[in-house]
């Protein structure tokens, strides 16, 4: 089969952890007989410094001809960059949302696995790290707060900031079937997660989610309120299967998620829309304080490129072939400073990014 890929690589970390993954699916293509071919454009920080802008209608269009998009991550230092000091439409940030909602994509799974190997890197009690954990959040990706009306001005001489947090109920039934939809395929078990006792969205979501699930009567349904799932995230997230949520939520809770799996370098994630098209990248930002020094994880963009292989190309085999690969590299002691630092015990092996990826490229084989 032949996979059209266009690269984002981005900023920061971006460049070095993509070039793991393509690694790592051109050892899947020789090992599955496929044919890779890769078309790499900028956005972000890198789009602005060539072109002004951090998104252009060329990326657009190249990530609209490509089966499916990989990408690193964007942004840099807000402090010190220079790009934070454009107004707020033309920074880093902007690019990413801006080809989110340009390609519709506005289903965002983010999985977050405890990898038995790790249990001992998961910064939680050893009672919930023993028990594991094996969640999907399926985040909202193109409406709520990152995407309503804000303006800043002057009201009776002080500074004023509005930010509008607006849902169609259309944004969340849609949002809501993709979530029931792989529920079925995993433990049948939903979580929604609102702010319902303060929110006139949060009550318009309650509602709507309660309407999509009559039409999945094998799938069970619970609601959560936001603040409550943030705490039991780290008392007991064995309990969580499906975890359905808004934009802004799903940010915040899956940058926890991420973190009790051992490290934030693990959390792959794909966005979505109604197509098998779909954008693939890590949870994690662009580190860019780590950035050029060879120390970054890949591990997260390698299983976003594994996500890629069976959402967008229907190549399970292939898809499994990565993600045991990992779990290989890890079980064999391969730890990237990240997991290093929280890893106890002995027998491990601190690599680079690119020893990780090769470590990973090793152990790709015909399953
Ligand atoms: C993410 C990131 C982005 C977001 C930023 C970079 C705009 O944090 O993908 O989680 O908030 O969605
Ligand atoms: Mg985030």
């Amino acid at each position: 089969m032949k996979l059209n890929i266009t690269c984002i690589p981005g900023d920061g970390i971006g460049p070095e952890i993509v070039a793991q993954a393509k690694k790592v699916l051109d050892k899947v293509a020789e090992v599955y007989g496929h044919e890779m071919e890769y078309k790499d454009v900028l956005m972000g920080g890198c789009s602005i410094d060539a072109y002004g802008v951090p998104l252009t209608q060329e990326t657009i269009d190249a990530a609209k001809s490509a089966d499916a998009v990989l990408m690193g991550s964007i942004g840099g230092n807000t402090s010190t960059s220079p790009w934070y000091k454009l107004e707020p439409s033309k920074r880093p940030e902007a690019g990413l949302l801006g080809i989110r909602k340009a390609l519709n994509l506005f289903a965002n799974l983010r999985p977050a696995y405890l990898y038995p190997q790790l249990s001992e890197a998961c910064p939680l009690k050893e009672e919930a790290a023993a028990k594991g954990f094996d969640m999907l959040i399926m985040r909202e990706l193109t409406g709520g707060l990152y995407f309503g009306e804000r303006f800043t001005k002057e009201v009776d001489g002080e500074m004023v900031a509005t930010d509008t947090l607006v849902y169609k109920e259309s944004e969340i039934r849609r949002i809501a079937i993709k979530a029931f939809e792989v529920a079925r395929k995993r433990r049948k078990s939903v979580i929604s997660v609102d702010k319902a006792n303060v929110l006139d969205s949060s009550r318009l979501w309650r509602k709507v989610v309660e309407e999509v699930a009559k039409d999945y009567p094998d799938v069970t349904l619970e609601h959560m309120l936001v603040d409550n799932c943030a705490m039991q995230l780290v008392r007991e997230p064995s309990q969580f299967d499906v975890v359905l949520t808004e934009n802004m939520f799903g940010d915040i809770l899956s940058d926890e998620a991420s973190m009790i799996t051992g490290s934030i370098g693990m959390l792959p994630s794909a966005s979505l829309n109604d197509t098998s098209f779909g954008l693939y990248e890590p949870s994690h930002g662009s580190a860019p304080d780590i950035a050029g020094k060879d120390i970054a994880n890949p591990i997260a963009t390698i299983l976003s490129a594994a996500m890629m292989l069976r959402y967008s190309f229907n190549l399970d085999k292939e898809a499994d072939s990565i993600e045991n690969a990992v779990r290989k590299v890890l079980e064999d002691g391969f730890r990237t400073v990240d997991l290093m630092q929280t890893s106890k015990g002995e027998g491990f092996t601190q690599v680079g990014c690119k020893a990780m990826g090769d470590a990973i490229v090793e152990r790709i084989v015909n399953l």
